[in-house]
């Protein structure tokens, strides 16, 4: 018999309750008992914020978005922000407690599922003696170990809708829409969603944009009679200064700078130097909701039960990735050590430039 802790972390992506269906349903089979941890590290941290998870718990949640033990994308156990009493802010490294408990209640193994944030903590916890197995997951398809994360693929469904819907407005009102996707430092969501739903310019931050490009592209589209155009910029797309356009620092107890703005900076700039009538949106979390796609469904459920096979086989400190078409274990390791950008020399890059659409180089 064995005893699995279960945890989702970073921001959430659909199919990440597709993963614990998997691996709860993985567990039962062999007679092994699976909790949740909510909101990440809380559960091992607070006990009464463990959950047990039966397979009657988890019927049909392989359809849901979100995640049913929640998530957090701020408060690093080895590095929390806590208040002091003279109000302010401090740094404690709670790990020692997580693990402790993580002892106490007899768990043979974690699976923490997230994202490069997520699986870095759960490296860390490995080097410390915690058995764990991570489980990749981001909307955004950046790591690089792993052909893909799961959640990616529904994220480009929704924006590609979104974009199919914006063609018929911007053409019935002469206008120029610019949308800006997530995605940060890579332009996956951006170039599949783009490409696919018929964008005439699509900016990455693989490729700093020269905006007059980006200008003739849609002078370009009126002199053929085209009087409307659709450019999608990633959140993490640069000028050809380099410059990134975010909302400011990290908030308080996370790492990261939190990105949005370049759409409306890009929408301002094609106003003022072309007069087009130009209207931009940020699709935002509405990338993040929703039912996984099948595509991720699929995926996250042959994560989950491949993790549970590695516990199995006793192999931890390891991520499952898909090697299409199989899966494979990588140490967390060389699973945090770089983010996956999209390759300029791929098919896809040379479809979108073949089709005409600008890329503001
Ligand atoms: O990493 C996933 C992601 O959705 C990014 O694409 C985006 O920059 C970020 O998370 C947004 O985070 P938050 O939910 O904190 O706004």
């Amino acid at each position: 018999m064995k005893k699995i802790v279960i945890s989702t972390g970073g921001g959430d992506a659909p199919g990440l309750n597709a993963v614990i269906y998997a691996v709860v349903r993985s567990c039962h089979k062999r007679g092994w008992e699976v909790y949740g941890s909510r909101n990440g590290y809380k559960g091992l941290l607070n006990m009464d914020e463990l959950v047990r998870l039966e397979p009657e718990d988890v019927e049909g949640i392989y359809a849901l978005g979100g995640t049913i033990i929640g998530s957090i994308n701020k408060g690093d156990p080895f590095n929390m922000p806590v208040e002091n009493l003279a109000g302010e802010i401090q740094f404690i490294d709670i790990s020692d407690k997580i693990l402790n408990n993580f002892q106490r209640m007899g768990f043979d193994c974690h699976i923490a599922i997230g994202g490069d944030g997520s699986l870095e903590i759960a490296r860390q916890f490995s080097e410390k003696g915690m058995p764990v197995i991570g489980v990749p997951k981001t909307i955004d398809n950046d790591l690089e170990a792993t052909d893909r994360t799961f959640g990616f693929d529904t994220a480009v469904a929704t924006a590609t809708e979104a974009l199919d819907k914006l063609h018929s407005t911007a053409k019935s009102h002469d206008r120029v829409m610019v949308v800006e996707v997530m995605g940060r430092e890579s332009g996956w969501i951006a170039l599949y969603s783009g490409i696919s739903g018929g964008a005439d310019a699509i900016l990455i931050p693989e490729v700093p944009f020269d905006i007059e490009n980006v200008c003739s592209k849609i002078m370009d589209n009126t002199l053929h009679e085209k009087d409307y155009a659709i450019v999608v910029v990633a959140e993490g797309a640069k000028n050809s200064k380099g410059q990134v356009i975010s909302k400011g620092e990290g908030e308080l107890g996370r790492s990261e700078v939190v990105l949005g703005g370049i759409g409306e900076w890009v929408a301002a700039e094609i106003r003022e130097r072309t007069g087009k009538d130009t209207r931009s949106l940020v699709l935002g979390h509405l990338q993040r909701g929703g039912s996984p796609t099948t595509f991720d469904r699929l995926l996250a459920m042959r994560f989950g039960a491949a993790a549970v096979r590695l516990v199995e086989q006793g192999v931890f400190g390891h991520m499952v990735a898909l090697a299409s078409p199989t899966m494979k274990a990588v140490s967390l390791a060389d699973a945090v050590r770089s983010r996956k950008k999209v390759d300029l020399e791929s098919d896809k890059v040379l479809t979108a430039r073949e089709i005409g659409i600008c890329l503001g180089d």
